[in-house]
């Protein structure tokens, strides 16, 4: 049994495997073929954050393949009432068959998945956020092939995005240059692990220098709504707008996991405009997770 609590639970090559799966299926579904190797099974999803892509992509996905999907939330179930995650985790998995989590501390989920008899996917945590990454990888792939030896450019946060993208850079050999304020870069044990592959720039300009792909995120993440205001001051020079996608190649794609604030993080002529894949992005995490749902249960 396998878990998917962050992209190193793959190999290098399975991660490949996984994008080559997904652009497969997002072939069959465009085709009208019907595919349903998940027929009875059911996925169980606890959301302790909100989310729109994540529930509907997994929800989706498991319709597709002939299964089911659980939306569980901590309001009206045990979960927020302080039962035990790991007497959660048992009870869960006795009754499914794979359990996606969204929540907080990224160690909740590995205490979840050492109590579950079923593989448990990762569906954010404050951490990382690696189904996003399967499907940005995906995203890169079908516009422009291997990403091996390009260069990436991270924008902003030092956050649960940023992290996924350094694992991704490791994995899949490209390089990463990564923008924050002070105070603001990614975690240590993070960035020791890619050292090799990441650079850290306080200035954006600088780093989205012969970039292939410029991505960027929300200043303030799922728990530190109380921060925005003030973060909002120190990210204003970091905001991605069309000035600063001209440092990077002229023919640089531009990625937002999703939900994004236009005049924030990114302008609305950078998000709308010719340089953007966000919509195929948001797309993907459907073909993706299909490829992921296949590839932990059905063997
Ligand atoms: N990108 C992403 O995970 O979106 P949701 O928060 O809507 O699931
Ligand atoms: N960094 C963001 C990603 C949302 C999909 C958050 O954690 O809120």
């Amino acid at each position: 049994m396998r878990h998917f609590l962050t992209l190193t639970d793959l190999s290098a090559d399975e991660f490949r495997a996984l994008l080559t799966r997904a652009i497969e299926l997002k072939a069959m579904r465009r085709n009208g073929e019907s595919y349903q190797p998940l027929k009875n099974k059911v996925l169980a999803m606890i959301f302790e954050k909100s989310s729109t892509r994540t529930r509907v992509s997994f929800e989706a996905g498991m319709a597709h393949f002939g299964g089911h999907a659980l939306f569980l939330s901590p309001r009206d179930t045990q979960l927020g009432r302080g039962e035990p995650i790991e007497d959660s985790a048992r009870v869960l998995s006795s009754m499914s068959d794979c359990i996606m989590v969204r929540t907080f501390e990224h160690e909740k989920i590995e205490t979840f998945a050492v109590h579950s008899s079923v593989p448990v996917i990762n569906g954010l945590t404050d951490d990382v956020h690696p189904c996003q990454l399967l499907a940005d990888m995906q995203t890169w792939q079908e516009y422009r092939g291997d990403i091996k030896g390009r260069t990436v450019t991270w924008i902003g946060d030092g956050n649960n995005m940023c992290h996924s993208y350094m694992h991704a850079a490791k994995m899949l050999g490209f390089k990463l240059n990564i923008a924050c304020p002070e105070g603001y870069t990614p975690k240590k044990k993070f960035m020791q692990e890619a050292r090799d592959y990441i650079e850290l720039f306080s200035d954006p300009v600088g780093a989205c220098k012969n970039s292939d792909l410029i991505v960027t995120d929300v200043w303030a993440s799922m728990g530190q709504e109380d921060e925005q205001d003030q973060r909002s001051s120190v990210f204003a020079p970091y905001q991605v707008d069309l000035e600063l996608m001209k440092s990077a190649h002229t023919d640089a794609l531009f990625m937002h996991c999703l939900p994004a604030h236009r005049g924030e993080e990114v302008s609305a002529d950078v998000i709308d405009g010719a340089q953007s894949v966000v919509w195929d992005e948001a797309e993907n995490r459907l073909h993706a997770q299909k490829a992921l749902l296949e590839f932990l249960l059905v063997r």
